[in-house]
């Protein structure tokens, strides 16, 4: 039932309301303070243009000029302490904003780099993972390949990461999407999908709505991130609705990274007249401004949604969560409640 929350309680309604998180990059929780803490825990030198940008919050030109920076910040994330910690102080933070169930991307590729093991970084997070499941908050990982690098490293990612399968419930694709469309990565994602593991792919955030797509009848992904771009072509909306296909959007970041220009120009709007199954979350939120509720309240705001546009999105998120039918119903019912205690209040 939708909600009947009149427009002056809505900030209150979208704070309260328990929400799924399912577009997370863990390594982009890491906020400033805590990358110079790290840095100086482990000896490391964030380049000093780095530190500059992120002592004054220098804005972001596209998606790559952001991956550069969230690339050498993360450079800063050595031991499974670390790792712990940064998950540990992400999950307090979405705890605070109503998540009750979260799905984070990570990127073990950025870390093997420094010679950081998989195992270290899985085992950092999932100790978080456990510790905020005793506090109420269903956590689980996603573990995303960097599609700037080619399919065999993707492959020694994975075999990599097996020893540890039980730890993580699916994968990712992520990084710079422009001239790395998801054929690339067609055989690991059959690995992947045979060894039971969720799919999901970054698509149309930059990339054309081919990569959507390709995402789809390729990689067999099961969620679309972003998929803003989607609306460039009539029938791939056709097809996403009639397929009820997931779209995780991020407003704060399609923002920061100018895939719009302003807020009130989001496609938002848009995609959920077009009847898409959207749902939203925060990307990167140390990078963009603003974490969970942020993105509710001021893409609600900028774009007037209404209470009932908001409780939409956030049961498309439980309906696109990587959970059993027993929990999802329990999340939806959570949601139910909630919605309806509100609207008891008026
Ligand atoms: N890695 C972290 N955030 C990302 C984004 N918004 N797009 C692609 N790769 C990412
Ligand atoms: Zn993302």
């Amino acid at each position: 039932m939708d909600p009947n929350v009149p427009s002056e309680r809505l900030s209150e309604f979208i704070r309260g309301m328990p929400k799924a998180e399912l577009h997370l990059h863990v390594e982009g929780t890491l906020e400033p303070e805590m990358a110079f803490a790290l840095a100086r825990r482990n000896g490391v030198e964030i380049p000093p243009d780095v530190a500059d940008a992120l002592r004054s919050g220098r804005p972001f030109t596209d998606l790559q000029s952001f991956l550069d920076r969230y690339y050498a910040c993360s450079s800063v994330l050595r031991t499974e302490q670390d790792f712990f910690e940064l998950a540990q102080a992400y999950l307090l933070r979405a705890a605070a904003d109503g998540v009750i169930r979260a799905e984070m991307f990570f990127d073990p590729q950025s870390h093997a780099a420094r010679g950081i093991e998989a195992g270290t970084v899985i085992r950092g997070l999932s100790r978080a993972c456990r510790e905020a499941k005793d506090r109420g908050l269903d956590a689980a990982l996603l573990l995303s390949f960097l599609r700037h690098l080619d399919e065999k490293a993707a492959f020694e990612t994975l075999e990599q990461a097996l020893p540890f399968r039980d730890q993580f419930i699916g994968v990712g694709l992520d990084s710079s999407e422009r001239g790395n469309p998801p054929e690339k990565f067609a055989r690991v994602f059959a690995r992947c999908r045979s060894l039971g593991l969720h799919t999901v792919a970054h698509a149309g955030e930059e990339g054309p709505p081919e990569y959507i797509q390709g995402a789809l009848d390729v990689l067999g992904a099961e969620r679309i991130d972003h998929g803003v771009r989607c609306l460039e072509d009539p029938a791939l909306v056709a097809r996403l609705r009639a397929a009820r296909i997931p779209l995780t959007v991020c407003p704060l970041s399609n923002v920061r990274l100018r895939v719009c220009d302003r807020m009130e120009d989001h496609p938002l709007p848009r995609l959920l007249e077009a009847g898409l199954a959207v749902s939203l979350h925060s990307d990167d939120p140390a990078y963009f401004g603003g974490y969970l509720n942020q993105n509710y309240l001021q893409a609600c705001s900028a774009l007037r949604l209404d209470a009932a546009q908001a409780y939409r999105m956030a049961r498309n998120g439980f309906e696109a969560a990587f959970v059993g039918a027993q929990e999802r119903q329990r999340l939806l019912e959570r949601l139910e409640a909630y919605s309806g205690s509100m609207g008891d209040r008026r």
